[in-house]
């Protein structure tokens, strides 16, 4: 595959340094470079469109921000990265939102070039000639036991049944129990096996290390011991969740209670944040909790949303005082339903599938139909047959 990559420095030493940096090219790589202003930049990005901009620069200014976010608006297949010593939180927003994807802080350190590098690799990759740049949605729980492993397994499975290509990754490296909610089997990998050998991390390599649990469904289980948790490193976590972004439509990561550096690799990487809780108060001042951390993590509070889980009628809060409480509008509201999710917990078995006319059943095809609309592929005839 051909890839076009231009390199920005501002002196033809620096781009001579810049280049030693970057993993080897190929014959299929066209590299191309502008030296100097950023205006030369921002030319080459409007006249090369290129897939890949690595640049270094020093602190960029108003107006070269906007010369760069023009050029990135004019060749919008284009990811950039920025290497830069500047690395305040304003101007962090402000580099971003002229559209750079990612930045690199100077001087480098290990590998963090190389790995952002590859990112985007994976992402122009990813959405050349029909390849799918999956949608990562994250399940966090406000508390322990709020339902986020419930809702993500049983969600991904819903979705599953949809036709779409879903991939379940349990995050709670400490206590996970994805899997038992989907399979009575026991994983042969986790994760953890993955991130020992990181350097062999590839899509064929995570695929064959998950397990599958239903046609279009496969989960990659946690860790079953202490220490296999704490192989976990960030960096294989980040690598793995951007792997199958590429391979399947949806990734979806059922988090533990902790966010770790583990989890903020994979966070970062989730269009979605769905905050589970119940409606009681303990449940409601945790949900507070996390929502000031995610803020303070940078996720901007529209990737952010609040599921009611055992949502019951009548009950002495609702979700109207949810969304008072914590300014975010509850997204969503799943039933209660404590006979039919134990029996489908306890077997090992989705709802879905136990107890299909049951209301939480019936509000987790409806997520799944709001996330992937029936129609664009397949069409209901007579009878419920589906035509494809
Ligand atoms: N909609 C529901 N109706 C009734 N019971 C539910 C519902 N959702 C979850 N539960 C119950 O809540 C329990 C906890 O759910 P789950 O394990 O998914 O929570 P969690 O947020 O993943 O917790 P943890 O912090 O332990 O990971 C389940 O065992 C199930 O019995
Ligand atoms: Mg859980």
């Amino acid at each position: 595959m051909s890839l076009k990559l231009t390199l920005f420095a501002s002196s033809p030493e620096a781009l001579a340094e810049l280049s030693l940096k970057l993993p080897h090219a190929d014959d299929s790589t066209a590299v191309s470079s502008a030296l100097g202003s950023v205006s030369a930049l921002a030319l080459e990005i409007e006249r090369g469109r290129p897939d890949l901009v690595v640049a270094q620069t020093a602190p960029l200014g108003d107006s070269e921000l906007r010369q760069v976010e023009s050029a990135l608006i004019a060749s919008p297949a284009t990811s950039m990265i920025l290497l830069s010593p500047e690395r305040s939180p304003e101007y962090l927003i402000r580099v971003m939102r002229a559209g750079v994807r990612e930045v690199v802080p100077t001087p480098l350190t290990n590998g963090e070039l190389t790995a952002a590098y590859g990112r985007q690799i994976e992402r122009v990759l990813a959405q050349r000639g029909g390849g799918r740049v999956g949608r990562v949605l994250a399940f966090l729980p406000a508390k322990g036991g709020s339902g986020s492993t419930f809702l993500s397994t049983n969600l991904a499975y819903a979705l599953a049944a949809r036709g779409q290509r879903v991939a379940l990754v349990d995050l709670n490296l400490h206590f996970g129990d994805a899997a038992l909610f989907l399979s009575e089997a026991k994983p042969a990998q986790t994760i953890a096996d993955l991130a020992r050998e990181a350097s062999r991390l590839d899509p064929t390599f995570v695929e064959s290390s998950m397990m599958p649990v239903a046609p279009n469904l496969t989960v990659l289980a946690s860790p079953d011991t202490p220490e296999g948790a704490m192989d976990v490193t960030p960096e294989a976590v980040e690598r793995i969740v951007s792997i199958l972004r590429g391979r399947f439509d949806f990734v979806l990561l059922d988090m533990g209670r902790i966010i770790d550096a583990a989890g903020v690799r994979a966070l970062d990487q989730a269009e979605a944040v769905y905050i589970t809780l119940q409606l009681t108060l303990p449940f409601i001042h945790d949900a507070k909790r996390l929502l000031t951390l995610l803020e303070k993590l940078g996720y901007a509070r529209d990737k952010l949303h609040v599921v009611v889980n055992r949502w019951e009628k009548g009950g002495e809060i609702t979700s109207a005082d949810v969304h008072r409480s914590l300014g975010v509008t509850v997204d969503l509201e799943i039933p209660n339903s404590f006979a039919a999710v134990a029996h489908a917990i306890n077997h090992g078995i989705p709802i879905l599938k136990s107890a299909p006319k049951d209301a939480v059943s019936k509000a987790l095809r409806k997520l799944a139909d709001r996330l992937a609309p029936a129609g664009a592929e397949e069409r209901r005839g007579w009878f419920g047959l589906s035509i494809r």
